[in-house]
């Protein structure tokens, strides 16, 4: 059961059920998700209480400049632990509930910040990778790919059968967003008329920048953070206050009423 937080004078409960039905009424919802959203799947969050830049500095071991000049420290400090971290973590409610949204016909498209690739395995078929992906690494020297399962650690860091270094094929500090990841993310942004922001810090950019380019194009933005965000109260209308797994999930219920789903 979701607490009831009081939010001037509606409960959090009245605001789900206003979000369902935004949601059951609109023509092309999209989403914007963060590290947030897969923290009930055991994966850290980067910012805040017990987030990954807390110990490690994203400069010093998530920069390209620094997996270049030593990628055996980049890959014994960050990337062992997240390969760990991401191949034990499996889809929650959230995940599973914006599967069931696409399902629905109502949630077009997830433009992701996340690299875990949860929202894929949850179901969803319209994924943009805002930051790449951990599924896949590529050779440094002969560019062939290498899917990050079959990737050994015995050798760090590990190689490419030509003996070239592999690097993971999520965007370092320091490097472009691929251009199409941007370009898609602009259009649907600008062509959603709701725009669900979970579970982001909304502070890095220009991932941050999709819910101003929607609020700026008329659309409405419901956000789902246990936590305000620069976004609140100036581009989210609302703000759903709690753990995106419980939030979403009461959510999808609403919605199936209002659709009348049968359960
Ligand atoms: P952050 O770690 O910056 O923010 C996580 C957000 O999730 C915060 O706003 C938390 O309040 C919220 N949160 C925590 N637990 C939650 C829960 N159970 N349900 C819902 N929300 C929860 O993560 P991002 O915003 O994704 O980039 O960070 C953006 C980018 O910064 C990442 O993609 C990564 C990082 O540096 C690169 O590595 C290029």
């Amino acid at each position: 059961m979701i607490e009831s937080v009081e939010q001037g004078n509606k409960t959090m409960n009245d605001l789900i059920i206003k979000a369902a039905k935004d949601l059951a009424g609109a023509k092309s919802v999209a989403a914007l998700t963060g590290a947030g959203i897969s923290v009930e799947s055991g994966i850290p969050p980067f910012r805040g209480k017990g987030g990954i830049w807390e110990t490690i500095d994203p400069m010093e071991y998530a920069h390209i400049n620094a997996f270049m000049e030593n990628p055996e420290k980049v890959w014994n400090v960050l990337l062992r632990g997240l390969k760990e971290i991401i191949e034990q973590a499996k889809p929650n409610d959230a995940h599973k509930g914006l599967a069931k949204l696409e399902k629905l016909g109502i949630l077009k498209t997830i433009i992701t910040q996340n690299i875990d690739g949860l929202h894929q395995r949850a179901g969803n078929t319209d994924v943009i990778e805002f930051h790449g992906n951990f599924a896949w690494h590529r050779c440094l020297d002969c560019n062939k790919r290498c899917e990050t399962l079959k990737i050994d650690l015995k050798e760090i860091p590990p190689r490419c059968e030509c003996g070239g270094i592999l690097r993971p094929e999520f965007v370092f500090f320091g490097e472009a967003i691929p251009s199409y990841s941007l370009m898609r993310s602009q259009e649907v942004a600008s062509e959603c008329d709701i725009m669900l922001v979970v579970g982001t810090s909304a502070i890095v950019q220009p991932a941050a920048f999709m819910p101003m380019i929607a609020k700026e194009s008329g659309a409405k933005i419901i956000e789902v953070n246990p936590e305000k965000t620069p976004l609140t109260g100036r581009i989210s209308d609302y703000l759903l206050m709690g753990k995106a797994g419980q939030i979403i999930n009461k959510l999808t219920t609403e919605v199936e009423k209002l659709l009348e789903v049968p359960s």
